[in-house]
């Protein structure tokens, strides 16, 4: 999917925002909470729509179209989920607002990396995966001295596939290093890019998406943080 223009890319970016609140909203019982999630779609869907209005001007760069527009696909699902569930735990606007920027620009660093390993469409060998682990160190130095980028953003830029037994990439941070909103990106990261078709690779079941996610427990998300988010977005 390629983009004519930024009101194009606003207007997928609204609906893509619908259909995963729409996924949401599916998965919950509604007979005792239709008010409750009803009004945390509403707080979802402003909160979304005020941050990429915020963020036009560094989305009139080719960032729409890296990796054919999957990369905004991508960046614009795991905000809604992390916005949703931070609208639900009940953190600030400027904690919420934070999120959400950070999360629309976790992967914005790719745009820096080669077109070639972007858009490879079969395995990646080693020298590729090398490579594309830099987006997280670009996308940071790239908005470091942004001031209209709050500061909780960039860490999630930067840290995103950090793990918490200090395995992840770049810096190898444990979980004293990594904070809530981190490892929120984190999670809806790992599970939308299961859950999302590929070239290389179909969908995976929502349902195994979370199975295989478990065995991350501990290496990658903190145990009791992975049953909240998880609960919060009925994926337990
Ligand atoms: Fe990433």
């Amino acid at each position: 999917m390629l983009f004519k223009s930024l009101s194009e890319a606003q207007s997928v970016a609204v609906s893509l925002v619908k259909e995963e609140l729409n996924r949401i909203h599916k998965r919950y019982n509604l007979y005792d909470k239709e008010h409750l999630v009803m009004s945390l779609e509403h707080s979802t869907f402003e909160i979304m729509l005020s941050n990429f209005k915020e963020l036009q001007d560094i989305f009139k760069h080719n960032v729409l179209e890296i990796n054919n527009g999957y990369t905004f696909e991508h960046s614009v699902k795991v905000a809604t989920m992390a916005v949703f569930v931070a609208i639900f735990m009940g953190l600030t606007k400027d904690e919420i607002d934070g999120i959400c920027k950070g999360c629309l620009l976790h992967d914005y660093g790719k745009m820096f990396l080669d077109y070639e390993v972007i858009h490879k469409n079969t395995t990646l060998n080693e020298n590729d995966i090398l490579h594309l682990r830099k987006h997280c160190m670009m996308g940071f130095n790239y908005f470091i001295n942004n001031p209209d980028i709050p500061i909780v953003s960039k860490q999630i830029i930067l840290n995103h596939h950090e793990n918490l037994d200090g395995t992840g990439y770049p810096r190898g941070l444990t979980i004293k290093s990594l904070n809530f909103s981190t490892q929120l990106c984190s999670l809806c990261d790992v599970y939308d890019a299961l859950a999302s078709d590929r070239p290389y690779r179909s969908a995976v079941p929502s349902s195994s998406a979370v199975t295989m996610m478990k065995k991350e427990i501990g290496v990658k998300f903190d145990k009791s943080m992975f049953l909240i988010i998880m609960r919060i977005l009925c994926l337990d």
